[in-house]
């Protein structure tokens, strides 16, 4: 028997504040409208998190709902990652402010910054721990709060991005189930496209070019994480892809040949959560769901960095 890293329990959390097209046009003044944003973004509404909102508080949340979902206590867990782009805090980590406020006093937590990709670079850092023995039960939570590091006088980046946090407890367990493989890539050369200025911002970026690497790069790790397994685009039941863009998801369901119901979209409602949208999104087709016990997923995400990466998940 292998020892795998399963998914036990997954959680998201949205701050309740929605802001539409409209309204996000109206309150700040942008030269923009709600049919060009849906045709080109596929964004309808973004959440944004309020004053007495955080980081730390938006994935603490998170986290929650993923140790409910998994039947599981804070004193089981050994460690918590966190991947973000807009902490709290330069320190202490969100991590350990996120093990505070789930009352827990043991175990070990950091936070780790891949912008967009960081939910699949920690999930690939935590499985590895796992299957290292070093832990047996973790916390992997993306949280995010870009409405913090957005320039809104800026129509070009400002509509595209919201708040949110999403949480998966991963254990240690013997068998078939879990995290199969988990594919890393950065190449800095790119790093000026998409960017954060300084450590408050605001954020920047040459969205076209983003857009022509983000279907490059994630096509070809696809391909990466079907290769090591040994599988076709067929064996594959679900695509849980970063939510950036309509056209981008939508060019990688079409590249695995699947169905558009079978291609978990959240981008309409949540827009690019960063670090937390692919975890956001797997939690909404879990709890609804959809996506059944021993299914085939396959994660993928692109971002600053530029950094991209897959996962391919037996649920
Ligand atoms: C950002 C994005 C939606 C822009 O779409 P696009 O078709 O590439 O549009 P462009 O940036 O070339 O801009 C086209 C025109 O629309 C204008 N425009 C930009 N934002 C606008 C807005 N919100 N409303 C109206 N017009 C807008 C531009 O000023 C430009 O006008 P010009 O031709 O007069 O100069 C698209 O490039 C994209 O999605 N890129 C990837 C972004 C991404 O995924 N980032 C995150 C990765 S983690």
């Amino acid at each position: 028997m292998t020892l795998r890293s399963v998914i036990a329990g997954c959680g998201g959390h949205l701050p309740p504040n929605v802001l539409d097209n409209d309204a996000l046009a109206a309150r700040f003044g942008l030269d923009t409208s709600d049919a060009w944003i849906r045709e080109r973004s596929g964004i309808t509404q973004r959440h944004l998190a309020g004053p007495d909102e955080s980081c730390a508080s938006l994935g603490a949340e998170a986290a929650r709902k993923a140790l409910a979902h998994a039947g599981a206590a804070v004193d089981e867990v050994d460690g918590i990652i966190v991947a973000t782009a807009t902490p709290d805090h330069a320190f202490p980590s969100t991590a350990v402010r996120i093990q505070a406020l789930l009352g827990m006093t043991r175990g070990f937590g950091f936070d780790l910054s891949a912008a967009c990709t960081g939910f699949v670079y920690a999930l690939s850092v935590a499985d590895a721990m796992i299957r290292a023995g070093q832990a047996k039960s973790l916390l992997v939570i993306g949280s995010e709060v870009y409405s913090r590091i957005l320039d809104w006088t800026d129509r070009g980046t400002c509509v595209l991005f919201g708040d949110g946090a999403g949480a998966v407890l991963l254990r240690a367990e013997e068998g078939e189930r879990g995290v199969l493989s988990t594919h890393l890539h950065a190449d800095g050369r790119h790093g000026d496209i998409l960017l954060v200025e300084g450590t408050a911002g605001p954020l920047r970026m040459a969205g076209r070019e983003v857009f022509k690497h983000a279907v490059n790069k994630l096509s070809a790790v696809v391909d990466e994480a079907l290769a090591a397994n040994s599988i076709g685009r067929e064996d594959v039941q679900w695509l849980v892809p970063h939510q950036a863009n309509i056209r981008i998801i939508e060019a990688m369901g079409k590249k695995l040949g699947l169905p558009r119901e079978r291609v978990v979209v959240t981008v309409d409602r949540h827009a690019n959560t960063s670090a937390a949208s692919v975890p956001l999104a797997l939690a909404e087709a879990v709890h609804d769901g959809r996506i059944q016990r021993g299914d085939l997923v396959l994660l993928e995400a692109i971002g600053g960095g530029l950094t991209w990466g897959g996962a391919l998940v037996r649920f």
